[in-house]
Order: C-alpha cells, then sequence, then structure tokens
C-alpha cells in the first residue's frame, strides 16, 4: 500500500489539532484549536477541562483539517495520533478518535511520540541532514539532545527539575503579567533592559551534569529573592523584570547547547516547543554564526497536528502499526542519555 496522505491528530495538552500532510512533507492542511482563553482564567491549564474540551472540538476539528485538504476520510493512507507524553485524559481523547477512524475506515494506524515530533517540525519545510542537535523547549519539557534519525535521539542534557516554559509560566502567574506566560514575558521584554535584575546563574557543571540545566534557583530568586537580585539603578517594572528573567532562562539554556555543540563537533542546531518562538533565542541563536540553526515557523514551534503526520508519515512508510489496543503513555520514554 503506497503512504501518500497520513491525517495526523494531537490532543497531548491544550491544543486541539488535525492536519493532512502528504509524503511527510507537504502540509495540506494543519487546524489548530487552542484553548488558551478557557485556561486562562486559572492562569495554566486544567486537565479536566482539557479533556472534556478535546471531547467536544475533535470532531469538528478533524473534519476541518479534511475538507482543508480537499479530502475525505477515503483518500487518507493512514492515521498517526500523539500517544506520548501529554495529560492521561488530554491524550486519550485523541488516541481514541483516531482509533475508531482507523477500525471503521480500516486505515493503518500509528502511535507518535510528541517530542520525536517536535524535533522532527523543521524537516516540515527543510531537508535538514542528520545527525544534529536537538533543542526541545517547551512547558512540560527541556531536552539537549543529539538526533541521529527521525526515531532515535540521544539525550545529552535536560532539566534536573522545571521546565523551561514552566519557569516562565509560573512567574507570569505569580506576578500576573498574562497568559501564556512565556509569551506574555516575551512581549513585555522587548520594552524592557535586561540588565535591571542580574540572577544567579546555577553552578551545574560538575559530574554527569555538564549539559543539564536547571530552573528552581532562578524562578525562586525571581519570585521570592526579587530585592537581593534588583540593580537600585532601574526602575522596578514589569518590563525590565520580564527582560532580565528571559535574559537568565534563555541564556541557561544557550550556554549548555553552545557547549554541547563544540564538544560533539555538530554545528546544526534545530529548535523545537513553544519556547522556541521566543525572540530572545531566536536571536541569540542567529548571532552567532558558526552555527546552522532551524527553527520551525511560529505555526509548527507551538503544539500542532502536521508534525504528528510528518512524523507518522516515515513510521508508517517503513510499516510500523500501531495495534489499536494501544494506550495513551502520559510519561516521557527513557531516551538512550550519553555523556560525551
Ligand atoms: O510546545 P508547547 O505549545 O506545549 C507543550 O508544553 O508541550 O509549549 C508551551 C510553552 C508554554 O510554557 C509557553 O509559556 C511557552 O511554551 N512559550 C514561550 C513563548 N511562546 C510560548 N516561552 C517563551 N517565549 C515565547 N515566545
Ligand atoms: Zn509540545
Amino acid at each position: 500500500m503506497t503512504m501518500n496522505l497520513i491525517l495526523g491528530i494531537e490532543s497531548s495538552c491544550d491544543e486541539c489539532a488535525a492536519a493532512v500532510v502528504e509524503h511527510g512533507k507537504h502540509i495540506r492542511s494543519s487546524i489548530v484549536a487552542t484553548q488558551i482563553a478557557y485556561h486562562a482564567p486559572w492562569n495554566g491549564v486544567v486537565p479536566e477541562l482539557a479533556s472534556r474540551m478535546h471531547t467536544e472540538w475533535i470532531y469538528d476539528v478533524v473534519q476541518q483539517a479534511l475538507s482543508e485538504a480537499h479530502c475525505t476520510l477515503d483518500d487518507i493512507d493512514g492515521v498517526a495520533v500523539t500517544s506520548e507524553p501529554g495529560l492521561a485524559g488530554s491524550l486519550l481523547v485523541g488516541l481514541c478518535f483516531a482509533k475508531a477512524l482507523a477500525w471503521s475506515s480500516k486505515k493503518p494506524f500509528v502511535g507518535v511520540n510528541h517530542i520525536l515530533a517536535h524535533l522532527y517540525a523543521p524537516q516540515l519545510d527543510h531537508d535538514i541532514p542528520y545527525p544534529y542537535l536537538g533543542l526541545m523547549v517547551s512547558g512540560g519539557h527541556t531536552l539537549i539532545a543529539r538526533v541521529d534519525a527521525y526515531d532515535d535521539i540521544a539525550i545529552l542534557g535536560t532539566t534536573i527539575d522545571d521546565a523551561v516554559g514552566e519557569a516562565f509560566d509560573k512567574v507570569a502567574k505569580y506576578y500576573n503579567l498574562g497568559y501564556p506566560g512565556g509569551v506574555a514575558i516575551d512581549k513585555l521584554a522587548r520594552n524592557g533592559d535586561p540588565r535591571a535584575c542580574r540572577f544567579p546563574v546555577p553552578n551545574l557543571y560538575k559530574g554527569e551534569h555538564t549539559y543539564d540545566v536547571s530552573y528552581s534557583g532562578l524562578k525562586t530568586a525571581a519570585i521570592y529573592q526579587l530585592d537581593q537580585f534588583w540593580n537600585p539603578a532601574y526602575e522596578r517594572t514589569n518590563e525590565n523584570l520580564a527582560a532580565s528573567f528571559e535574559k537568565a532562562a534563555i541564556d541557561i539554556l544557550c550556554s549548555r547547547l553552545f557547549n554541547a555543540a563544540e564538544d560533539t563537533g555538530i554545528t546544526t542546531i534545530v529548535a523545537g516547543g513553544g519556547v522556541a518562538a521566543n525572540t530572545y533565542l531566536s536571536s541569540l541563536l542567529a548571532s552567532h554564526s558558526e552555527l546552522t540553526v532551524y527553527f520551525p515557523p511560529l505555526s509548527l514551534c507551538g503544539d500542532n497536528a502536521a508534525m504528528i503526520a510528518g512524523l507518522g508519515y516515515k513510521l508508517l512508510a517503513r510499516g510500523d502499526r500501531s495495534p489499536l489496543t494501544l494506550n495513551a503513555n502520559p510519561r516521557v520514554k527513557a531516551f538512550r542519555r550519553i555523556t560525551i
């Protein structure tokens, strides 16, 4: 059976998404229905609310993806869905919907790992040779990985506590800066001065932690010890706080990434996940001319189903099939970890 058009479904967190992708590359349609406004009053994703909204929305989202791609379920050659990791209740909605579609239409079906899909996203509009260094940064994940193939990554570093996006979200929530926190801080930071507050830098260089990062110290400093780190020469504004916090959070990450690039000799960087949309991160990486950096377009940085259909195509085309008994796995799979 030829694999041409793949329907992808993504519902691991608060975006309800479906997409039709041709040959793992050409996006025929990509619908992302975001629940941001519904979670905003709580300044964070409410899992129960997210899964209930997915249940209400998923049928229309999939219909719209098919209709914008000018096709019907009959034209689809396979169904791919995020099966891990994510919020259990949210994952189950997309997974069960995808299984029902695949079963009733007798189409091949495959479960896709959300992290591998984020790292595949830039391949949708580029042909990036492997290996590359993947920087996967979102509300749930912070990974620096050597990406050897679409299905094979080795972890060089990760966070030992909070994810980078989570740190943005928590600081924004505490100071009521807006939701989602990363987007609000990015916007404020453009009118602030990063020298206003000199936050402490975690020291994890010892032992096995060469490329690991930590955000609990920065978060504590920004929330509970601001007086201690604020430079009195600067006005105490949200803009200055946002610029200082953003610089500290991104510098922590990039110092490890630059070390990893130097030590591995791999100079191609592929960024993915919601935090990859950060303005300071992209300008900092772009300023390093020795690196070739690929950022997915904004529409592919955050959660979307095109990346699921894209990676799903690769898996289905080589013959992978998931059983219709496949379960959702909320936890992050134990990827191989390497030291240089
Ligand atoms: O990949 P994503 O849409 O969802 C998952 O967490 O899987 O990422 C969402 C995260 C949130 O923490 C959000 O605050 C952060 O990405 N984010 C940003 C920016 N846009 C989204 N963080 C910093 N700067 C941004 N421009
Ligand atoms: Zn994500």
